[in-house]
């Protein structure tokens, strides 16, 4: 009897010793994951670049007819309708943060004439065409331009 249990115990430490042999091998070591990450983020310009002429082309397929090539707005007559689109230059839509813009964009006026533009439009156009109204039209500082400001800005 005695020499079955150490049987059995050796055997067990075999296992529980190999077992453990093959959970020390290095797979996860990150190597220096510094060098990974290189310090220059040169991809932003492009990005930027690539939203605003995005922005510009749905800005004058889709807002141009209305609230005119420098955002001004003012009457203007669509399909027999006496329109009065906002000057997306005033003080008053300057002051609106990226959402309220963005909200304005999705959801319309629909009564005074504002279309409604969430799917016809994606909300990476609409977002699009905030940055360039922010950018293009209202020419605030792309610093102020941020999301995060332009909602300190509204509140
Ligand atoms: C058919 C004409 C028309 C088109 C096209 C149009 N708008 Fe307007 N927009 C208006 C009118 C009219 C108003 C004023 C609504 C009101 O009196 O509250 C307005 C208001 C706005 C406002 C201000 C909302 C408010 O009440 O403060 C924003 C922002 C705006 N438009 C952005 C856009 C953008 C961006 C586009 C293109 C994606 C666009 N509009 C396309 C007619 C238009």
């Amino acid at each position: 009897m005695k020499q079955i249990v150490v049987t059995v115990f050796v055997s067990l430490s075999i296992v529980t010793a190999s077992s453990c042999t093959a959970e020390n091998k290095p797979a996860n070591v990150v190597v220096n994951s510094a060098t990974t990450s290189s310090p220059a983020q040169p991809a932003l310009p492009a990005a930027t670049f690539d939203a605003m002429a995005s922005g510009r082309k749905v800005y004058e397929a889709n807002c141009v007819a209305c609230h005119k090539a420098d955002g001004t707005g003012g009457e203007v007559v669509i399909e027999g309708k006496k329109l009065d689109p906002d000057d997306l230059t005033s003080a008053k839509i300057k002051g609106f943060s990226d959402e309220k813009i963005l909200g304005y964009i999705m959801n319309g006026v629909v009564d005074e004439g504002m279309p409604a533009f969430k799917g016809k439009l994606s909300e990476g156009e609409m977002r699009d065409v905030v940055k360039y109204i922010r950018t293009e039209i209202q020419k605030v500082p792309a610093k102020a331009a941020e999301p995060s400001k332009a909602n300190q800005l509204a509140n």
